[in-house]
């Protein structure tokens, strides 16, 4: 019996297997159990010895056990010892690093364009009052043009910005009427759109605003002029169109020409050879007025752009989407090393 479980012990391959050995043998129905239990049957004489055989037997047997279990242990605490060992001489994994957004870059760029002509960053609110979004605009309520600017109002009196000029509607109030203001004001901006490849429901705008004494549109034409070669290229014209807006007067659009311009054909001008970049204008006498200035005194004149448009002209960005879809593949591509 004794062999017979040695053995069983030896060839045990696992703990389960171990675990059977034990209760077959040492259990409560195990052999030695009985021998044990049996043991009142015995004649008086032989109690003693085989008692003493059976504990001996048993104790042999337990002790292979536990000698095997510490073995087995030693055994798997090795293997998992190996299997977790690191290798340090592999190569490291790049660690993943992120970047300004594209649109972030941009406006920094465009600001630094604009502060090296001696403008300052004024910003604002994004939910504004309807005074400084439109009236103070020259906007009053029921003014047709404000349907130019499909709006998310809040309640009657406030709504999310539809455009960064409120900024500088409250920057030259700031001023108390007297001069200069020479500001650009970044910033985002909403308006009542179903997204599509050209119109989001939230974008950015950068406005620029000069007011002083016998500031005149060539000064205008001068400092957008400065902006468009810098920003697109030296090579790049502008020309100035006819527009309206509603806080401007004259007001303008402009536009540069075009780089890529294969005539007729031309994906990006559609052939007129011009690409349109942004609104401006001189400030309206009114817009001046209400803002504390006397526009016998003061002329000033304001422009806006969109950043993202910029930037799909600059990059060829087909989709103004992919500016807040945060797909990093094409986030990527524009993070300077
Ligand atoms: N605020 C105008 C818009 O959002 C842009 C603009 C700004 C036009 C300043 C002229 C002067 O459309």
């Amino acid at each position: 019996l004794k062999t017979e479980a040695l053995e069983k012990v030896a060839q045990a391959e696992d703990a389960k297997a171990l675990q059977d050995v034990k209760v077959q043998y040492l259990g409560k129905k195990g052999p030695i159990t009985e021998v044990l239990r049996g043991m009142g049957k015995l004649p008086k004489e032989e109690r003693p010895v085989i008692g003493q055989m059976a504990n001996d037997v048993r104790e042999e047997i337990s002790t292979a056990i536990d000698e095997k279990q510490t073995k087995m242990e030693e055994a798997a605490l090795e293997k998992q010892l190996q299997e977790e060992t690191i290798d340090v001489t592999l190569p490291g994994r790049p660690a993943q690093t992120g970047g300004p957004h594209l649109l972030t870059s941009l406006i920094e760029e465009i600001e630094d364009l604009f502060i090296g002509m001696g403008f300052e960053i004024a910003e604002g609110p994004e939910v504004e009052v309807d005074y400084y979004n439109f009236e103070a605009l020259n906007l009053p309520k029921g003014h047709p043009a404000r349907d130019m600017q499909d709006s998310f109002y809040i309640t009657e009196e406030m709504l999310m910005r539809t455009h960064t000029s409120p900024v500088q509607a409250r920057t030259m109030e700031q001023h108390k009427g007297k001069g200069p203001v020479k500001v650009i004001c970044p910033g985002k901006v909403y308006r009542r759109d179903t997204d599509d490849a050209t119109h989001s429901h939230q974008f950015t705008q950068i406005e620029g605003l000069l007011v002083d004494k016998h500031v005149r549109m060539s000064d205008l034409k001068g400092v957008l002029n400065a902006f468009a070669k810098q920003m697109f290229g030296e090579e790049r014209e502008i020309r100035l169109r006819p527009s309206f807006f509603p806080f401007t007067e004259p007001s303008v659009e402009m536009d540069i020409s075009c780089k890529m311009c294969g005539g007729e054909g031309c994906s990006v001008c559609k052939g007129t050879g011009w690409i349109e970049i942004l609104g401006a204008g001189m400030v309206h006498p009114n817009v001046l007025e209400m803002a504390g200035y006397d526009p016998n005194e003061y002329t000033g004149f304001a422009f806006g752009m969109g950043p993202e448009r910029i930037a799909m002209l600059k990059y060829g960005i087909d989709d103004i989407r992919h500016f807040y879809t945060n797909d990093v593949r094409f986030l990527n591509q524009f993070h300077k090393a």
